[in-house]
């Protein structure tokens, strides 16, 4: 492809459309079905109960024909839209010429590594490694564990309440919502979970004495974690509620890593490429992590591919340091090296950045009229809003009407949070103005719906 289309021709045009009931009858014929073969585990039909048969851009088709605009983009993997055609043309290319490899050489391997290398975040540029695991996000936190504990000879992890790393078993001892853990602890053993700043909940000092708190986790004698191998944050907390810490919150854990010779890891899996309008959410707040472990937009077109970049003084552990059957999936690094192409030749960070103050906007003038929406916040296309009840409690019902609502008339939008009441909205960057307007049109009326009806039931 000599060129790549614009973002405005990447979508089909009749979003949003919607023509029968959702459910519409064949999404209820292939839910049922689903019901009666599929696994138990699986949920997000359970929220949004349509079954899907084509995507593009930042739309979406269900088997009824019903065309929706996506606002969430298969949970921020889809950063360059449902089936980018310019990511494709090399996606297929490279599957009819090669795709498994394990970790022998191939240009795709090499160009990948080296575009990454490109996007580096601060000190990391020109001075990195990546090392390629399994193929989710999950398994990219599990190298970084053992990348920790085999450059620090130590055990205990310091993670944050509020946050998801993952659901295998390393991951899920750094993740904190006890509804993922609870029946399948004990898990690692030397694990704590520090507070994490919630600048809507806290007063003015919060950030300041957490960052102590972890301080003295690590070098107080008596603070209780013998033999720290790491500090694993997200910049920005996803599953938590799209949770914005205050500018001194990462520089500060960096500080603290530094001054005791352990890694600080920033998981970039839900913030990374390009969704917060910087390549790595970390370059907001000026730090260059020591490791970033990334997944969901890494392999372009929702391939999947799992990567963890670290700084190169890290890359002590010999042949087979990590290892997995996975290890780079080489059509997904073709299409990871064609999304960032896409990003750059559309400057869709300087997108984000514009279209994620417009939605934010949107959604701060519809919180002037509605005081259940408390909070409005986020970075780019990583967007919360924080909804509560009359008592000020958080109020997860409100999140279920409004995706309801905008689902009914054409509009995926989905939840995160501790108690489910944050709204979460991670378009793809491929957004249009246009469609972002419409998109808010429906979100604000339910948004405004909603506090009709609280208000007439208090
Ligand atoms: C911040 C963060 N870390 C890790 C993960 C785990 O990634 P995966 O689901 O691909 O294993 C997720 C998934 O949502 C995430 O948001």
């Amino acid at each position: 492809m000599s060129g790549s289309p614009p973002i405005a021709d990447l979508h089909f045009e009749d979003a949003p459309r919607v023509e029968t009931p959702i459910p519409g009858p064949n999404s209820q014929k292939l839910l049922r079905r689903q019901r009666e073969i599929d696994s138990g585990a699986v949920a997000y039909p359970r929220s949004v109960p349509i079954a899907l048969d084509e995507a593009k851009g930042a739309t979406i088709r269900d088997v009824d024909g019903n065309c929706f605009l996506d606002f969430f983009a298969g949970i921020g993997v889809l950063n360059v839209g449902h089936s980018n055609p310019y990511v494709l043309e090399a996606v297929t290319e490279q599957t009819e010429r090669l795709v498994h490899t394990i970790d022998f050489p191939t240009e795709a391997r090499i160009e990948f590594i080296e575009k990454l290398d490109e996007i580096a975040p601060g000190g990391l540029g020109g001075r990195n490694r990546v090392v390629f695991g399994g193929p989710s996000g999950s398994d990219a936190i599990e190298a970084s564990i053992k990348l920790a504990k085999y450059n620090t000879d130590g055990r205990g992890l310091i993670a944050f309440k509020g946050s998801y790393h993952g659901a295998t078993s390393g991951a899920l001892s750094l993740t904190s919502g006890k509804k993922y853990k609870e029946a399948y602890t004990p898990l690692l053993p030397d694990v704590v979970h520090a507070p994490y700043p919630y600048p809507l909940w806290d007063d003015g000092d919060a950030c300041g004495r957490i960052l102590d708190e972890v301080r003295a986790t690590v070098e107080d004698p008596y603070g209780g974690l013998t033999n720290p191998a790491g500090i694993w944050v997200e910049p920005i907390q996803g599953e938590g509620g799209v949770v914005v810490p205050p500018e001194g919150f990462l520089p500060g854990l960096k500080e603290i890593a530094e001054d005791n010779g352990i890694p600080l890891i920033v998981d970039e899996i839900q913030a990374g490429f390009g969704r917060t309008g910087k390549w790595f959410a970390s370059e907001w707040f000026d730090v260059t992590p020591d490791a970033i472990p990334m997944a969901k937009g890494a392999g372009g077109a929702g391939l999947p591919l799992g990567a963890l970049m670290y700084h190169e003084d890290l890359d002590t552990w010999g042949p087979g340091g990590h290892i997995g059957t996975f290890r780079g999936n080489v059509p997904a690094m073709r299409g990871g090296v064609r999304a960032i192409e896409y990003v750059q030749e559309h400057d869709l960070l300087d997108h984000a950045v514009d279209l994620g103050e417009y939605i934010r906007g949107r959604l701060r003038e519809a919180a002037e009229a509605s005081p259940s929406l408390a909070e409005v916040r986020g970075m780019g296309l990583f967007i919360g809003a924080e909804f509560v009840d009359d008592e000020g409690r958080p109020d997860e019902a409100a999140v279920n009407e409004i995706r309801e609502y905008c689902y009914n008339r054409g509009v995926l939008v989905w939840s995160a949070g501790r108690y489910g009441n944050v709204l979460r909205l991670l378009p793809p960057l491929v957004m249009t103005r246009e469609q972002a307007e419409t998109g808010l049109d429906v979100v604000v009326d339910a948004i405004e719906a909603h506090a009709g009806e609280a208000a007439g039931r208090s």
